[in-house]
């Protein structure tokens, strides 16, 4: 199918300054729940989704994620036919079951400048994005595959959102629309977006519906990125870029099964790491 999605695009180019110290020389996306950077979370989450290209929009100072995602040859020859060899078998099996690609954001000018900065590995096609600060766990299936269901029905750019408390809406994208009904999805899951705004006060909130960071995109955004004005703390939002599409009732937000954390903040990674501990 030409239109099937076979990328993944990692925006990973954040200083990370809610982590500091931790984060002066380690990227925030290598920050560990458990043993598992954050990141990888997010590769395998794409790899289950049945997408195998992951491009990374990275910045100074993110050597270890490309150091991470490849053969260590010191590491390999140190531990192979130990006791230890197990501890490389996920890592091993990431790396053999997709490949990577790197650009650099070069100026730091918010999350729609980076998924711009991406358009060279991505190409004209529909691709989906994960923030790997936004973790997500299902029991079933994952939330990207979840959206690509979505996306392969729907064929236009889709965002994961949940209900959150009306205080924190200015730390999200929040969006407004009509249901769309959905033979086999709860009714209200499915939402045809019409207003979008990145981070508003409660008092301007369109809706309680935040954006949390899985996307699929057609590929259209690029040239709309490419036109869209710094917004929401002089940055370029991707949010100010889909409302764009929405206008032509493009964007579908969908309230995904499973769970979230927000391991950008130390609270949400604390959960994740406690959720995981107790899972395993
Ligand atoms: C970004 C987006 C925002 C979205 C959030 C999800 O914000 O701009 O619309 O709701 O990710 O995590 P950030 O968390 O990078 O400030």
């Amino acid at each position: 199918m030409k239109n099937k999605i076979k990328k993944c695009l990692f925006p990973a180019a954040g200083y990370g300054t809610r982590f500091l110290p931790a984060t002066k020389a380690i990227p925030k996306e290598m920050l560990p729940v458990l043993t598992k950077p954050l990141l990888q979370y997010g590769v395998e989450e794409a790899i289950e989704a049945g997408l195998n290209t992951m491009a990374i929009v990275t910045g100074r100072g993110k050597r270890a994620i490309e150091d991470h995602f490849d053969i260590s040859y010191e590491l390999e020859h140190q531990i192979k036919d130990t006791s230890k060899e197990h501890y490389l078998t996920e890592i091993r099996d990431v790396i053999t079951n997709c490949t990577f690609s790197y650009t650099r954001q070069i100026e730091m000018k918010g999350l729609g400048h980076a998924i711009l900065s991406g358009e060279t590995l991505i190409g004209e096609e529909p691709f989906a994005v994960i923030l790997a600060d936004d973790l997500c766990d299902n029991d079933g299936d994952a939330v990207l595959t979840q959206m690509i269901r979505l996306y392969e029905k729907y064929s236009c750019s889709i965002v994961a959102v949940e209900e959150i408390p009306m205080k924190d809406t200015n730390k999200y994208g929040v969006i407004a629309g009509d249901t769309i009904s959905h033979p086999e999805l709860d009714s209200g899951s499915l939402v045809r977006v019409n207003d979008m705004v990145e981070k508003p006060d409660p008092k301007d909130a369109p809706s309680n519906l935040a954006i949390i960071g899985r996307y699929i995109l057609t590929p259209d955004i690029f040239d709309i990125l490419r036109n869209t004005k710094p917004g929401k703390g002089a940055e370029i939002q991707i949010t100010d870029a889909l409302l764009e599409q929405a206008k032509n009732g493009n964007v579908i937000a969908y309230k995904f099964e499973g769970k979230r954390f927000d391991c950008g903040s130390v609270d949400g990674f604390v959960e994740a790491i406690n959720y995981f501990y107790t899972k395993e």
